[in-house]
């Protein structure tokens, strides 16, 4: 067993406690290999911000759970390097059994995600009640979900959104002990959230896609006062870096994103978590795509793998400065 507190990881208690009355969100990056990581540290140490390092389950089967420990043990120690002490949190996106959060919590992992939002609501406390039994004994904090968010989830794909229901939340919230509480008000998961009929065309040409459902979001907070909200599927999609990567080859077909000012009033609210995981992909891809294309003799992973790591690194800066307001939060 490690725990977290021996690699140098914090919990998210304090930092979303920070968040939620400074008007901010706390950077949720996915990561999985060594250069989203160091984008992930070079931003935050930049900015000064506090940051969460989330691995979902196909994430740690890639990386390997032994190999995961010791990056994000040494994510603090690169940070320090660097010359800042950045709050990191370890946390398992979507987990979706009992014996992966309580694995993650052995592999030192500082908060974990346990997702029964595709369960029965019966069958959802009581799994997440459960989790929470066995995490707070190590200090560790969880996330719990109500509603189903459309688009893809590992091999999990939902249709339709299901809203979550602001009646819910409170004795979810009493019942299972949650630390936070993950919502469903219009985001999605993946490149493509919304299809263009959904959308409207402004003055510019751009397609704007239908607002999120500020008005659940409130009344969640009228009965949860003071509790951490957390957005997931919160990408919002570049669209010049959705062309670079079709400009050099690529396919990626009415790809829209959450609009960033929609994304920047969450924050302000009582979400103070916000997922992307889609735009760092699309940043790496677009990068090296063009790369390739461009340099065809290029033969040295570094020499795309870098200016992708930069690229990465330029829009974690971006989204903690412009959208999510973490930044100087230490
Ligand atoms: O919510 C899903 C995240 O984007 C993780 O995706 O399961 O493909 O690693 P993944
Ligand atoms: P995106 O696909 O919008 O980046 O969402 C990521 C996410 O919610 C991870 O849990
Ligand atoms: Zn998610």
């Amino acid at each position: 067993m490690t725990n977290y507190k021996d690699l140098g990881l914090v919990n998210s208690r304090e930092l979303f406690a920070k968040a939620l009355h400074g008007g901010y969100a706390i950077p949720a990056f996915n990561f999985n290999n060594m250069e989203q990581m160091q984008a992930i540290v070079q931003a935050c140490v930049e900015t000064k911000s506090p940051v969460i390092l989330q691995v979902s389950a196909g994430a740690r089967k890639y990386a390997n759970q032994t190999l995961l420990r010791y990056m994000a043990q040494g994510a603090v120690e690169y940070a320090k390097e660097l010359g800042v002490n950045v709050p990191i949190v370890l946390h398992l996106d979507h987990g979706d059994s009992f014996e992966l959060c309580r694995s993650c919590i052995e592999y030192g992992f500082s908060s974990v995600m346990i997702d029964g939002s595709s369960h029965t609501y019966s069958q959802n406390v009581e799994l997440t009640a459960k989790v929470v039994e066995y995490a707070h004994q190590y200090g560790v904090s969880v996330e719990g979900e109500l509603g189903v968010l459309a688009g893809v989830e590992d091999d999990v794909i939902a249709e339709q959104h299901t809203y979550t229901q602001p009646s819910e939340v409170e004795d979810f919230v009493a019942k299972t002990g949650v630390d936070s509480l993950a919502i469903s008000i219009g985001t999605s998961h993946g490149a493509n959230k919304f299809k263009p009929e959904q959308c409207t065309l402004n003055a510019e040409g751009i397609l704007v896609p239908p607002p999120l459902r500020f008005d659940i979001l409130e009344e969640i907070e009228k009965r949860l006062p003071d509790f951490p909200i957390v957005l997931h599927g919160a990408s919002s999609v570049p669209q010049d870096q959705v062309a670079i990567i079709n400009k050099y080859g690529g396919a990626l077909k009415d790809a829209i994103g959450i609009p960033e000012e929609q994304l920047r009033r969450a924050a302000k609210s009582a979400v103070c978590k916000i997922n992307i995981d889609s735009d760092g992909r699309i940043a790496m891809t677009a990068a090296v795509r063009e790369i390739l294309a461009t340099k065809p003799a290029e033969f040295d992973p570094r020499k795309y793998l870098g200016p992708a790591r930069d690229n990465l690194k330029a829009l974690y800066m971006h989204k903690i400065i412009n959208v999510l307001g973490s930044a100087n939060r230490i």
